[in-house]
């Protein structure tokens, strides 16, 4: 049985966790949640203090994370977090899916988690710029990396739309969001490039 790495990867706030969890439901899917392994397997060389979160050892982690995939007994393995591209050779990497949101929705879910300052605007400004986009595609290539736009949507209606990108029916494609044109067509933009 050959394995399929899927990434899950998105700014902070996207919907990963959510997102990743119904699927692996529905795939019967194992799942590697990249930060809480970095906690849980102390795999930090130290704590960033600005950003309030662990420095992730990213070889001691790159490691664990390949034997517990090749440890796995399930098909489809889920490996989740805002940097798990990078954590990954690219050919063992069968889909990238990048969440997207809307930054001011994004912005609402951040500061209902308490988020203020530079560690809000930060995620925000990531959304905004499509830094993870542009990571896993730099990283990947585009033809694996899938783009899927979570904003305003339920999240069941979005897990159905991965399913249908992993079965061959649906369209996996980068370049469905433009978060710059709609912020500046919302008059929000220069509030954002501030944050630059
Ligand atoms: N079923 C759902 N439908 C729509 N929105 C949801 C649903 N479940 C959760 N959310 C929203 O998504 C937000 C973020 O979810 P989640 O914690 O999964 O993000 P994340 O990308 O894993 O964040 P982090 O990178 O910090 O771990 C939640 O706070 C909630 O507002
Ligand atoms: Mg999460």
């Amino acid at each position: 049985m050959a394995k399929q790495v899927i990434v899950i990867t998105g700014t902070p706030g996207v919907g990963k966790t959510s997102v990743s969890r119904m699927l692996a439901s529905k795939l019967d899917a194992d799942i590697i949640e990249v930060g809480e392994l970095v906690e849980r397997e102390k795999l930090f060389t130290g704590f960033d203090e600005d950003r309030d979160t662990f420095i992730a050892d990213t070889d001691r982690l790159s490691k664990r994370i390949g034997s517990l995939i090749e440890n796995s007994s399930r098909r489809d393995i889920l490996v989740v977090g805002h940097f798990a591209v990078d954590l990954l050779p690219p050919d063992k990497i069968h889909k990238v899916f990048v969440l997207r949101r809307y930054p001011e929705e994004l912005r609402a879910v951040l500061e209902r988690r308490g988020y203020k300052g530079r560690k809000l605007w930060e995620n925000l400004v990531a959304e905004a710029l499509d830094v993870c986009l542009c990571e896993s595609v730099g990283l990947c290539g585009e033809g694996k990396v899938c783009e899927v736009d979570v904003t305003g949507r339920d999240f069941e209606e979005v897990v159905e739309e991965m399913i249908s990108i992993l079965e061959g029916r649906g369209d996996c494609r980068v370049g469905v969001t433009d978060w710059l044109g709609r912020l500046e067509a919302e008059g929000k933009l220069d509030e954002y490039i501030k944050h630059f």
